[in-house]
């Protein structure tokens, strides 16, 4: 039975549940809503089946992202019930950018939810949790139905909790948005226009992130070399400005940025992959197709010989740097010859990794009204192209074996107890440790290599009175060490 209006002890620990979808800007929001919702009892667990708060944070970018997120519905429904009819109110929380694009049309189609907010307005959601707990659940099937998808004047990052716990790699949210409008793209639709956080607010959460034991900073953006956020002084800066401040902060060993776009690739950003020791050599820098004709048709606004003229001036500050892309295949008005312009862009630029997708028309998004190429074209294209990217990933691997290699250790896996981590160019590298070596930068001489990741064996330095001592050098060591 439902319980009577008697209001619940807003702190009374309860177990929350989230669900990410999608992309590293959606884990940090998740991130942050497990930390908004701690003072209202909220403790985070890894089960659905037992929480009191299950939240879907969703992502629309590819594929039949609102279908997903209806059938995954269809089954926490039935959590719901069967909370209904033990007097328990389950609260049911649909998040992200499936919330933003569709709205009401979820509490329309799936009555039983109760909560329905965007990416700009989760730092709401403590009040939204507390108006839905005090609303009850109306019936069997009527959840309390709040629904908050706006872009409000008030930016959440001034609301959002600053972080005390910390992983060894932390993301951190520098802009968001996109004004690009890109032909396939949802994010400036769902994601709203583009916006960069203050300075100040950055470097606060970047010491405090690293207080609490973060050894790397990845800061995140849809664009996020377009990011010019403004200074205590009223300036704006550049993401490569911020990027050279941050180098400064004493224990920060790497820095990460991602997603970029060409266009944003200024000479100062380039310079910086040079002077600025911290600054990983592995780019993720978008091109999605090698035909001029497509990169017009998807209106990117750049060219393919602008692409390559930057991977050139890359390669010249940092020649060590490792490239990773994101290709489309069959966009609507794709021929066999703008296919094979892709495969040659891939071969003349080696990436060290690539992530690849068949168009997917987007509703509400101009290459969705055009044309549509055929499935099976798609898949095609799309296993040619995977299989090139595959043999690249593998060979630049393979390049590694016998190399030592400065590893960030990251995480100890419970499938075999091993110790993982992350070279500079961003291949995951396991082996045996022991878990003091946790959010240490070690050297691993590297001994065997995959299509997907690297395993070694932590390089032994020295042998001092009998005992073997690990090198436990912290710094990253200058440029092409
Ligand atoms: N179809 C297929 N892939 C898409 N991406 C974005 N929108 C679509 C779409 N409609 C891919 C792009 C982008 C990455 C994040 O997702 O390659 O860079
Ligand atoms: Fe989408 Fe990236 Fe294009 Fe912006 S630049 S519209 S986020 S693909």
């Amino acid at each position: 039975m439902a319980s009577s209006g008697v209001l619940e002890n807003p702190t009374r620990n309860k177990t929350l549940f989230i669900k990410t979808y999608g992309c590293q800007m959606n884990a940090y929001d998740s991130d942050k809503m497990a930390k908004l919702l701690e003072p209202l009892g909220f403790i985070l667990g890894n089960n659905a089946s037992n929480a009191d708060l299950i939240i879907l944070n969703t992502c629309h970018i590819r594929e039949k992202a609102t279908e997903k997120v209806f059938s995954e519905l269809g089954r926490l429904r039935k959590l719901k019930m069967e909370g209904f009819k033990n007097g328990r109110n389950v609260l049911l929380a649909v998040a992200g950018c499936v919330a933003q694009a569709e709205g009401s049309e979820i509490i329309t189609r799936a009555p039983y939810v109760d909560l329905v907010f965007g990416p700009q307005t989760y730092h709401r959601l403590p009040n939204m949790v507390m108006e839905a707990t005090n609303s009850r659940q109306k019936s069997e099937v009527n959840g309390a139905g709040i629904i908050d998808t706006d872009f409000p004047v008030e930016t959440k990052f001034d609301y959002l909790p600053t972080d005390t716990t910390s992983s060894t790699s932390a993301f951190l949210s520098i802009q968001e948005g996109c004004d690009k409008f890109c032909s396939f793209c949802v994010v400036p639709y769902t994601r709203g226009t583009e916006a960069s956080r203050p300075v100040e607010q950055i470097l606060h959460e970047s010491i405090n992130l690293i207080k609490a034991g973060a050894k790397e900073l990845v800061l995140l953006g849809q664009n996020v070399n377009a990011y010019h956020g403004l200074s205590k002084s009223g300036k704006e800066w550049s993401l490569s400005r911020l990027i050279r401040e941050l180098a400064e902060i004493d224990g920060l060993a790497r820095i990460r940025y991602t997603t970029s776009h060409p266009k944003d690739m200024d000479h100062e950003l380039i310079m910086a992959h040079a002077e600025v020791p911290q600054l990983m050599p592995y780019l993720h820098l978008p091109i999605q197709t090698g035909s001029d004709r497509m990169l017009k048709a998807m209106n990117r606004k750049h060219d393919v010989a602008f692409y390559v003229k930057i991977i050139e001036k890359l390669r010249a500050a940092r020649p060590d740097i490792a490239l990773s892309s994101d290709f489309i295949v069959g966009h609507p008005g794709e021929t066999d010859n703008d296919f094979a312009d892709t495969i040659r862009l891939i071969m003349e630029i080696g990436y060290s990794q690539a992530y690849s997708f068949k168009y997917s028309p987007r509703p509400g998004t101009p290459a969705s009204n055009l044309e549509q190429l055929s499935d099976a074209t798609k898949s095609d294209r799309l296993q040619t192209l995977q299989q090139l990217l595959n043999e690249q990933q593998f060979s630049f691997n393979m390049q590694c074996i016998n190399t030592s290699q400065k590893v960030l250790v990251e995480r100890r896996r419970d499938r075999d107890g091993r110790l993982t981590g992350r070279t500079p160019f961003m291949q995951n590298v396991s082996f045996d440790g022991p878990i003091r070596l946790l959010g240490e930068l070690i050297d691993i001489n590297v001994e065997q290599a995959t299509e997907k990741s690297l395993f070694g064996r932590v390089a032994i330095k020295e042998q001092c009175s009998g005992h073997l001592i690990m090198n436990k050098n912290y710094s990253e060591g200058r440029k092409h060490a």
